[in-house]
């Protein structure tokens, strides 16, 4: 019974990363970013934290919104967390 996926625990976190993503981010970054759409595939991404934190902010004309506005820095910390432990879907 191998079901276990390492759910990140909810460390007082008003934020669901994953659900944020897939709302927000998931229809250009398909797959959880795990694979390209619209996007680039983020999963293993060789961005530094600042060039993720700078695209997420500031997006990039006609290709990706701005995000400044809507997320915290504390929250666009908690999406490089979550675009740094993307694993592979497996099933
Ligand atoms: C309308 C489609 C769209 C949405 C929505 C979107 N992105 Fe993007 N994103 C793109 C495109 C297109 C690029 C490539 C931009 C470029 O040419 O550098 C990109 C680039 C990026 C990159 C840089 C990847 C790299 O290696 O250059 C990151 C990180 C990223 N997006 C994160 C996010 C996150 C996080 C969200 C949600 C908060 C999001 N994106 C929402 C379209 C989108």
């Amino acid at each position: 019974m191998a079901t276990a996926q390492g759910a990140p625990a909810q460390e007082g976190g008003k934020l669901d990363v994953n659900q944020l993503f897939a709302g927000t981010c998931g229809w250009c970054h398909s797959d959880g970013g795990r694979v390209a759409g619209k996007g680039p595939k983020l999963m293993d991404t060789e961005r530094s934290d600042e060039f993720i934190r700078n695209r997420i902010r500031n997006g990039k004309e006609g290709a990706m919104p701005a995000f400044g506005q809507m997320f915290s820095d504390a929250d666009i910390d908690a999406i490089i967390k979550y675009i740094r432990t993307l694993k592979p879907d497996e099933g």
